[in-house]
């Protein structure tokens, strides 16, 4: 095993503003630090409209496209950035199905929520897609480099 110092897989994890709306922010917090992965920056922020469009380039052409940049920017969200051992893939299982109809039990979004145009929080779909959505959010010096708990059982 290598330890989770060797672990610098990240992800860009976001609570959406309905996350921030039903008071589910500490709830998603929790659920990755007991996870065991790693808090390297957060935000409390208002984004605007185009930056929403920006982070959602790859959904231009879809017809939700224009409602979800307007949700998404019409009040405050939480992005972070959490590190570890297959944080990516583990944090979509996490997050659960898009459709939180289809979401298991379990999941964030088959926990808290019913409707897939509310479904709580984001999760990058993959290592590359991370990398991007990092440097959207978050300048060089905003991603903190610290140790964080007992790095013997950690991973
Ligand atoms: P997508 O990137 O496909 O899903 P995910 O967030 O699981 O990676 O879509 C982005 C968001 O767009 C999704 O979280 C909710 C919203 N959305 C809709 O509102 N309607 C839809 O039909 C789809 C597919 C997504």
């Amino acid at each position: 095993f290598s330890k989770m110092g060797d672990n610098k897989e990240r992800s860009f994890i976001m609570i959406k503003p309905d996350g921030v709306q039903r008071g589910l922010v500490g709830e998603v917090i929790k659920r990755f630090e007991q996870k065991g992965f790693k808090l390297v920056a957060m935000k409390f922020t208002q984004a605007s409209e185009e930056h929403m469009k920006t982070h959602y380039k790859d959904l231009e052409k879809l017809k939700f496209y224009p409602g979800l940049c307007k949700y998404m920017s019409s009040n405050p969200v939480v992005p972070m950035v959490w590190e570890g051992l297959g944080v990516v893939k583990t944090g979509r299982v996490m997050l659960g199905e898009t459709d939180p109809a289809k979401s298991l039990p379990g999941t964030i979004r088959g926990d808290f929520s019913v409707h897939i145009g509310r479904n709580l929080v984001h999760g990058s779909d993959s290592v590359e897609s991370a990398k991007k959505e990092i440097a959207l959010w978050f300048k060089d010096d905003e991603v903190v480099t610290y140790t964080a708990g007992n790095n013997e059982w950690i991973y």
